[in-house]
């Protein structure tokens, strides 16, 4: 495994820019992982990311200088008490190190802190790599799938983990 130096932080405002690049490069590295698109996301005004990057409660790898990955947590609204990982993305050359485990690490972290039981995700089900890995960090396929709704060729699985 590559050794690489990172921490891993909850993003600010002033992290909106490096947000914004390593959002849109991962809607074109795997648009088939995520609900919005590349052109949707490359309209967003510079008050919008500036917004999601304070609110949206992401957290962030970086290695001092370049950011590496990112993911965030929610509220899930339809099971109280649980909440969302949402955003999940490793640059590839962060991949097969720690980044992407720590990450989840940080928002199932926040996610106890703030008294939730367990974390869902939505995952693409031709996203082998990411389902891979999600199981191995110890989340399990509830057996819940829906249809993309901007691409119905694209099929979302639902997976849950538990949170001690
Ligand atoms: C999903 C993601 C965060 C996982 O991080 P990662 O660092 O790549 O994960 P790891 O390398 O630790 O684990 C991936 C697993 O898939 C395996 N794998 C690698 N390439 C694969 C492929 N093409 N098909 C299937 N499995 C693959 C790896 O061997 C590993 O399994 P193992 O631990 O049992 O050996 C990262 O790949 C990523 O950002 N992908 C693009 C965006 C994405 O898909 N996001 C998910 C949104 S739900």
């Amino acid at each position: 495994m590559t050794i690489l130096r990172f921490d891993v932080r909850a993003a600010t405002r002033r992290d909106w820019r490096e947000l914004r690049a390593l959002r849109l490069e991962a809607l074109l590295d795997t648009p088939e992982a995520f609900g919005s698109t590349y052109a949707e996301s490359l309209r967003r005004t510079r008050r919008q990311w500036k917004m999601m990057a304070r609110d949206f409660n992401y957290y962030v790898a970086h290695d001092g200088g370049t950011f590496l990955g990112m993911a965030s947590g929610g509220r899930h609204d339809d099971f109280p008490g649980t909440a969302w990982l949402y955003g999940m993305y490793v640059t590839p050359e962060a991949r097969g190190t720690r980044v992407a485990s720590d990450l989840v690490g940080a928002v199932a972290s926040w996610a106890r802190a703030s008294g939730y039981g367990a974390l869902y995700l939505h995952v693409g089900a031709q996203v082998a790599r990411a389902r891979r890995f999600y199981r191995r960090v110890g989340f399990v396929e509830t057996g819940d799938q829906h249809v993309m709704s901007r691409d119905p060729a694209l099929t979302l699985l639902t997976m849950r983990l538990d949170l001690p």
